[in-house]
C-alpha cells in the first residue's frame, strides 16, 4: 500500500479494550493507521498503560482542573490538533462534548456506543435492554454530532438476548463485538471507503439507507 496510514487520535477514560483492539489490529496489518496520541481526561487509567506498552504518546487532561466544560475542550482541542489527525476516535470516553468540540471535528471523529442506537442512548445500557425486555442488543459505531450519541450510525453488530442474560454477561458479549467492529469501521475510513456527508453515510459511494450490519461474523450492507 503506497497510501500514508490514517493518522488518529484515541481519546479514553478507563480501561481502554478498544484501544486495545485497535492497537493490534494495526500490529497484525489489518487496520492501515497510526495512532499518534492518546488522551485520558482521568489520570491512571489502564487505558494509558496499554498506550505506554506500545509505544504511544500519552496526555492527561484531568477535567477536574478545568474551570468549564468549554475550558477543557478547548484545552483538548490544542492537545489533540497538536497532531493534525484526520479521525478522532472516541473509544469509551466519558465526557459530553461541547457545541463547539464537535463543530471542530465535524465528519472527522467517531464514537462506538454500547446498544442499538436510536435505542438506550446514555448510560447503562446492558441493564436498560434487559429491563426492556429486548430480544436482540447490539453495539453501534457512529459519527459524533451535537445529540448526545445521536450522529449518522455506520455500523452495528447484534446478538441475540440469551435467557439468564445479566448486565455483564451482555456487556461482555458486547465487548467483544466492540473489538470486531471498530477497527472494520476505522479501516473503512482508511481506505477512504467511508464518508459522511450532511448526516448521510456512504460506504463504497452507496448511500447507506439504513445502518451497515455484523451479525454472526457477517457483514450486510
Ligand atoms: C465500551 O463499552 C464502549 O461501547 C463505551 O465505553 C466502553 C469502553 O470500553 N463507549 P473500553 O474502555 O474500550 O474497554
Amino acid at each position: 500500500m503506497n497510501t500514508d496510514p490514517l493518522n488518529i487520535v484515541v481519546l479514553i477514560s478507563g480501561s481502554g479494550s478498544n484501544l486495545q483492539a485497535i492497537i493490534e489490529a494495526i500490529n497484525a496489518g489489518k487496520l492501515h493507521a497510526k495512532i499518534s496520541a492518546v488522551v485520558s481526561n482521568r489520570p491512571n487509567v489502564k487505558g494509558l498503560e496499554r498506550a505506554k506498552s506500545a509505544g504511544i504518546v500519552t496526555h492527561t487532561l484531568d477535567h477536574t482542573e478545568f474551570e468549564s466544560r468549554a475550558a477543557f475542550d478547548q484545552q483538548l482541542m490544542r492537545t489533540i490538533d497538536q497532531y493534525q489527525p484526520q479521525l478522532i476516535i472516541l473509544a469509551g470516553f466519558m465526557r459530553i462534548l461541547t457545541d463547539d468540540f464537535v463543530a471542530h471535528y465535524n465528519g472527522r471523529m467517531l464514537n462506538i456506543h454500547p446498544s442499538l442506537l436510536p435505542d438506550f442512548k446514555g448510560l447503562n445500557t446492558h441493564q436498560r435492554a434487559l429491563d426492556a425486555n429486548v430480544s436482540q442488543h447490539g453495539v453501534s459505531v457512529h459519527y459524533v454530532s451535537n445529540e448526545l450519541d445521536g450522529g449518522p450510525v455506520v455500523l452495528q453488530a447484534l446478538m441475540d438476548v440469551q435467557t439468564g442474560d445479566t448486565a455483564d454477561s451482555l456487556q461482555q458479549r458486547i465487548h467483544s463485538l466492540e473489538h470486531v467492529i471498530y477497527p472494520m469501521v476505522i479501516e473503512w475510513i482508511a481506505q477512504q471507503q467511508l464518508e459522511v456527508i450532511d448526516q448521510q453515510v456512504y460506504l463504497n459511494k452507496q448511500k447507506l439507507t439504513s445502518p451497515a450490519k455484523w451479525i454472526n461474523n457477517q457483514l450486510f450492507t
